[in-house]
């Protein structure tokens, strides 16, 4: 099923929006459609795609967080951990969360002469799961659902491979949370210095 939002139209709306409802505007077969197209068209260093997801609707999305709330450091400052538990309760109350996951040994996929590049540029990997996260978070937007990014790796990490059964060489990075909107998406932010962030050099008249 086509989306009618043209890809930058769905860039303007995507927000981190936290103020989300137990329910979602499309089935959850859509959204794991969605999931799925994304992991299968994002690009990634030599066609590795190393990137994993695991969905999460119902009790699997409460329970993550109710175990993100236990194991919330209590000895965090006062200010961090009176912002974070609120927080966790927002996510808690949402339709779902997606769990992102790299998995390094996909080098195995690319002949060995090759394999160095992997070593001298680590970061590829960090660019692959952003490159999914972005795409899964802006359809989602597209769709009408609120989303906000989390990253409470590496305090649920050992849980979540334990209850999800997680193949141990996986490396959880990020969470998406999702969900209906209960006030829309907020008002546009500021977009700050972008009169230094993009330089054009040559133009048509040298043509
Ligand atoms: C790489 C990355 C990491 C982020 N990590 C978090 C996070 O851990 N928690 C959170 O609430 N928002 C997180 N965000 C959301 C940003 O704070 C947010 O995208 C930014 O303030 C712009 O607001 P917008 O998403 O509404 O456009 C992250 C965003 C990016 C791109």
């Amino acid at each position: 099923m086509a989306s009618s939002t043209s890809f930058l139209d769905a860039m303007a709306i995507r927000r981190s929006v936290y103020s989300l409802k137990n329910t979602s505007p499309v089935s959850q077969e859509r959204i794991s459609e969605i999931v799925h197209e994304a992991v299968k068209y994002c690009p990634s260093a030599f066609n590795i795609r190393s990137t994993r997801c695991i969905i999460l609707f119902g009790s699997s999305h409460t329970a993550l967080w109710d175990h993100a709330a236990e194991v919330t450091p209590a000895s965090a400052s006062k200010e961090v951990y009176d912002l974070l538990v609120p927080r966790i309760g927002l996510f808690r109350a949402a339709y779902g969360t997606i769990l992102f996951f790299d998995d390094p040994t996909t080098i195995s996929n690319v002949p060995a002469p090759f394999h160095p590049f992997f070593t001298q540029y680590p970061e590829i990997h960090d660019h692959a799961a952003g490159m999914l996260q972005f795409a899964v978070w802006t359809a989602l937007a597209a769709e009408g659902l609120g989303c906000n990014l989390q990253h409470y790796q590496p305090m649920i990490t050992p849980w979540v491979e334990k209850t999800f059964d997680v193949p141990a060489h996986w490396k959880l990075t990020a969470q998406l949370v999702f969900g209906e909107m209960v006030d829309g998406p907020g008002p546009e932010k500021e977009r700050t210095g972008l009169g230094e962030a993009i330089r054009v050099f040559g133009d048509k008249k040298e043509d």
